[in-house]
């Protein structure tokens, strides 16, 4: 059976998360904040074991014009629901409304609750309540411009939960995202790789997954394992696909730093978790102090951006600093992300490139700076 899958993604990120499901072997749409693609169950497991910088997964039940509450009910109870839920099927239902005739979202979600009750009822022949006590199907509404989307997550908790976070500190980067800052530069497994504000460790930590192939979903569990149309051995299949694939011989020489001692021992903790205690090492250091004897290497950073009250001129001055000890690495390529909008004459340089990008709600740039090529990529 094939279904219609969407990956969600972070606004900016849509061209990554298409990348990652082609890779994967699927042909994908692309539209605002949403990948669309078609597969089976295998793709369902595949897709959330692998996507390293979408959202979520979920399945499209449904998708159709509603102008009224009539037409959402009625549309909404033609979709075969007894193919996904079982008879004691947890099935919440959340929505969403923008620029829409139908606006109130509690109207809808009890809408549609109710029409999948009633072609429930009449598929498994109940006349009473359903327990909703088996496993769960989180399902969505969501109205764009008069188009009614009916979802089923597949995920669980989102996929930036990747399991290995035990500790954090305070502007803790996505994991989808500190993935995303990774697979936008130029950084192989054989060439050095440092984050001088390492924080938790994020950004290092993903750098060695996507380093030795490690699937970001092997440390964790997703709600469609508990679902029984989608067998045992499937989820089998993709975890030993996933261990097949790791390549944990693949020598790394990852370093995260950060100025504060307290972040460093839970970046530690972190990758530990993470199972790459021995491959990621963290020490406490100041930007301003990098030095490497190392050539070609790669920093991806996510500095503190200085936004709040009376913090600003103390971060445009460690700006400053950074650009002095960096500059010179010239081999190096330098990848920062910061909402400062003067980054570029701060630290001293133009960048090659910048990207925008959105951390939450915070309109950055990546200001990319490209070093020079090893000898034999001339
Ligand atoms: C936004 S946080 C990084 C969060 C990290 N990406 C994560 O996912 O947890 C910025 C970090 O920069 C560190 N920092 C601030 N000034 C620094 C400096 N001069 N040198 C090195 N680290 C510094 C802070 O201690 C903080 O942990």
């Amino acid at each position: 059976m094939k279904y219609e899958l969407i990956a969600t993604s972070a606004m900016g990120l849509e061209a990554l998360v298409a990348k990652e499901v082609r890779e994967l072997g699927y042909e994908c749409e692309v539209e605002n904040s949403r990948i669309t693609f078609k597969g089976d169950e295998l793709a369902i497991a595949r897709s959330n074991m692998w996507l390293r910088t979408a959202d979520r997964v979920k399945i499209k039940a449904g998708e159709f014009k509603a102008y009224t509450f009539d037409e959402l009910f009625e549309k909404t109870k033609a979709i075969p629901w007894e193919q996904f839920l079982p008879e004691n099927a947890e099935f919440p239902v959340s929505g969403k409304s923008q620029k829409s005739k139908l606006f109130s979202v509690s109207d809808c979600q009890a809408i549609v609750k109710k029409a999948i009750v009633e072609r429930l009822r009449t598929h498994y022949k109940k006349t009473s309540w359903f327990e909703e006590n088996g496993p769960l199907f989180k399902i969505e509404v969501s109205l764009v411009k008069d188009v009614a989307t009916l979802t089923i997550d597949t995920s669980g908790s989102g996929l930036h939960k990747r399991g290995y976070r035990v500790n954090q500190g305070e502007a803790p980067l996505k994991e989808t995202l500190a993935a995303s800052l990774v697979m936008l530069t130029n950084w192989t497994a054989d060439r050095p790789f440092a984050d001088p504000f390492c924080g938790s460790g994020t950004i290092a930590i993903e750098a060695a997954l996507i380093g030795q192939n490690i699937a970001p979903g092997f440390n964790r569990e997703f709600v469609s394992e508990g679902w029984d149309w989608i067998s045992d051995s499937v989820w089998d299949q993709v975890r030993t696909e996933a261990e097949d694939l790791a390549k944990y011989d693949q020598p790394l020489e990852i370093i995260g730093s950060d100025i504060d001692h307290r972040m460093v021992k839970i970046a530690e903790e972190n990758a530990f978790e993470a199972g790459l205690g021995d491959l990621v090492t963290f020490k406490q250091m100041r930007v301003q102090d990098f030095t490497t004897k190392r050539d070609y290497g790669v920093i991806v950073s996510n500095p503190p951006y200085g936004e709040r009250l009376g913090e600003k001129s103390a971060v445009e001055q460690m700006y400053k600093e950074m650009g002095k000890a960096l500059i010179p690495l010239d081999t190096w390529s330098v990848y920062i992300m910061t909402s400062n909008e003067n980054f570029e004459k701060l630290y001293g340089k133009p960048a090659t490139k910048k990207r925008k990008l959105f951390n939450g709600f915070i309109r950055t740039d990546y200001y990319q700076y490209w070093g020079k090529r090893p000898p034999r990529e001339i």
